[in-house]
């Protein structure tokens, strides 16, 4: 079955292979019930999952190192992973992520900052950087999260309508770079969210 390829199994894994794994591990053995966490294991299993091969398709994309794409995408909520809570959690995974790769001896002080650095910036989607890496993370961060049905709700209803409609502006984006369709209810939600913003002045 595995000819060719290792599906994960052996020793036959990659750095970045590596640290992916490790990632499912934290997941599958965290101590941490979906009761005690703001999301589940399931999501962290997809998101993680998922985010990592969007950042491929964006790095590859966008001629960027899949390799560090990988790792920024599957570390990027690690926090959330460990601690099973979301706030604050881009600054707070930062370090967690950088002690992971550091355990392993196999990357140069240089990529951990460069990885971790999108990690930290990975929830200011409002922010539009000059690093390809840390716009990365927020991309494929987003572009995952609204690849599943029905989640619209959650930013107008969990953001401020001025963070929530980033999210939405960011989307837009995304789909035209990947000559997805665009969605008009995107844009109805953005008018929806200004309105909201103007109100609470
Ligand atoms: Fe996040
Ligand atoms: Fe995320």
């Amino acid at each position: 079955m595995s000819k060719g390829y290792h599906h994960f199994k052996g020793n036959k894994l990659n750095r970045s292979e590596f640290i992916q794994r490790k990632v499912v591990q934290l997941i599958l053995n965290g101590k941490l019930t979906d009761k005690e966490r703001e999301s589940s294991k399931v999501f962290e299993l997809k998101h993680s999952s998922g985010c990592t091969q969007v950042g491929r398709i964006l790095a590859e994309k966008r001629r960027l190192n899949k390799e560090y794409a990988e790792l920024i995408c599957v570390l990027h909520d690690i926090y959330v992973i460990v601690k099973g809570r979301y706030k604050n959690h881009a600054h707070l995974g930062a370090p967690i992520a950088a002690r992971i790769l550091r355990s392993t001896n196999k990357f140069r002080l240089s990529e951990i900052k460069l990885i971790t650095e999108a990690i930290f910036n990975h929830s200011d989607k409002h922010i539009y950087s000059k690093n390809p890496y840390v716009e990365l993370a927020k991309d494929a961060d987003t572009l995952d999260c609204f690849l599943y049905d029905n989640v619209e709700g959650y930013y107008t209803g969990n953001k401020p309508p001025k963070v929530a409609k980033e999210y939405f502006k960011r989307i837009i984006k995304l789909r035209k770079e990947l000559g997805l369709r665009p969605v008009k209810r995107y844009n109805k939600l953005i008018k929806e969210l200004e309105q909201k913003s103007r109100e609470k002045k």
